[in-house]
């Protein structure tokens, strides 16, 4: 635990009811946050869904309450997740989740009374729920504020992909080319929806807390927090207090670490695109075929069902495993945050989810940036060009993938990036000691809760 937590836990013992959204991006920080909070003094009662649900065994210490929407859909739609269905699963989730959850909060009331909601924000429905209910709603943000900042532009204006001039301009960093990712495919309507909606949701909050900190997002942050009109407590990163293995929904492989203590200093390239995000079989030969010729060593996360058409590793060009040897290794799932802090790792290929691009920055690890949708745009155009510790990576071919690696593992450029990286390393250390502001924003954030 980081030095924030040195503080004795308050007396004041209220219960708290955290509504995490069913998804690993989404359950880690969380339960980061429960742990957090209930180190401060308080109860926690998790309410979550009857899938995805995090291990309670984990955690002795939470109450857990499961609710299901009883719908078929759901369970099928669940069962084919990936970046374009979980949009409609959340969409559609909003609607046959409101009876479940009003009736599980209505009971807990009844039992014992909560102090506060805290749900995440992409819960919009929500919203209504506790306030039928007189029961004030924080939500928790899991992305960082400067993606935020976009989408409140994007719900305000829904065509503004279409607009000649610069839309961001107070974003610099964020370009059209970024946008158009967000919104990449047929599926913009809903997505614009669920945006809209997040935003409202947000802003007609009792408060929003964030998993980032204030010197890492300086514009966002005075941005947001003079013009969301409800009190932001930045607060992260969350997993600096307390890890996300406890919550993952997958068995992380442990004994990778026996092969990463074998290879020299800052030498494997880590790579893993998260939960949820697929790709297809040509993409991911190129992926294979780009990592065999470009002669780094590497620790390869392929997610079973990442693949789309194939189970695990089936589409791998023929001989791949023969060529690369002892050089590279690949797992189903990692047990990230202990890899990206071992000193062998030279450099993250990531898809910059949020979670993921923090972890990263806590280690001072400099990254290759390959986004698919969401956030991660903005994230990546945020690594590549306002922290300056990765290099962008799209489309790219076998021979680009092989220079990317060179450009941040042997060049100088690299060592540039690594220096960058430190730095911010630092500061995310500082921001979390005592006076610091992350340290400063959790003290204001239990006060607020017990002040409601
Ligand atoms: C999703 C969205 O895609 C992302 O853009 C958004 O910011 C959060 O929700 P996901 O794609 O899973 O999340 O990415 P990310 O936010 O990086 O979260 C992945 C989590 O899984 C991280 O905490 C990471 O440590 C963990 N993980 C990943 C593992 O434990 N093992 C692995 O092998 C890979």
């Amino acid at each position: 635990p980081a030095n924030a937590m040195s503080t004795a836990p308050r007396p004041d013992n209220r219960r708290l009811a955290l509504f995490p959204l069913p998804f690993q991006g989404h359950i880690n920080p969380m339960l980061q946050l429960a742990n957090i909070l209930h180190t401060k003094g308080f109860t926690i009662t998790i309410i979550h869904t009857d899938f995805n649900s995090p291990k309670q065994s984990n955690y002795p210490q939470f109450t857990f309450k499961s609710i299901s929407d009883g719908t078929s859909e759901t369970k099928n739609m669940k069962s084919n997740l990936n970046l374009d269905t979980t949009n409609s699963l959340v969409n559609f989730m909003n609607k046959t989740y409101i009876d479940p959850f009003r009736d599980c909060l209505v009971k807990l009331q009844e039992e014992e009374p909560i102090a506060c909601l805290i749900s995440d924000a992409l819960w919009h429905f929500t919203h209504k729920v506790a306030d039928a209910l007189h029961l004030p709603r924080i939500v928790l943000r899991t992305s960082s504020m400067s993606c935020v900042l976009v989408y409140a532009v994007l719900s305000e204006k829904r065509d503004a992909i279409n607009d000649e001039e610069n839309t961001f301009p107070d974003i610099s960093p964020i370009t059209k080319q970024d946008v158009v990712k967000i919104l990449n495919d047929n599926l913009k309507e809903g997505k614009l929806d669920l945006i809209s909606s997040m935003i409202q949701n947000t802003k007609s909050s009792s408060g929003v807390i964030w998993n980032t900190f204030k010197e890492l997002e300086g514009p966002a942050y005075s941005a947001i927090t003079q013009n969301f009109g409800v009190p932001s407590f930045t607060i992260g990163p969350f997993h600096k207090y307390f890890p996300a293995s406890s919550s993952s929904l997958l068995e992380q492989d442990r004994n990778i670490i026996t092969w990463l203590d074998l290879q020299p200093v800052r030498s494997v390239v880590y790579v893993s695109f998260g939960s949820i995000a697929q790709m297809g079989e040509a993409e991911f030969t190129n992926m294979a075929s780009g990592l065999a010729k470009s002669n780094q060593r590497f620790l390869w996360v392929v997610r079973p069902g990442s693949v789309s058409g194939s189970e695990w590793l089936q589409s791998l060009p023929e001989g791949f495993l023969d060529e690369v040897g002892e050089r590279g290794c690949i797992v189903k799932w990692a047990p990230q945050q202990e890899i990206l802090a071992h000193p062998a790792i030279g450099v993250f290929w990531t898809h910059n989810g949020w979670n993921s691009t923090l972890e990263s920055i806590c280690e001072g690890v400099p990254m290759i940036c390959s986004p698919c949708s969401y956030d991660q745009p903005i994230n990546a155009r945020y690594v590549t060009d306002f922290w300056k510790v990765g290099v962008m990576l799209d489309n790219a071919t076998e021979e680009e993938i092989g220079k990317a690696m060179k450009r941040v593992i042997v060049e100088e450029e690299g060592s540039e990036m690594r220096e960058r990286s430190k730095l911010l390393k630092e500061k995310v250390n500082l921001s979390l000691e005592e006076g610091g502001s992350a340290y400063k924003s959790l003290e204001n954030l239990v006060n607020y809760i017990l002040s409601l």
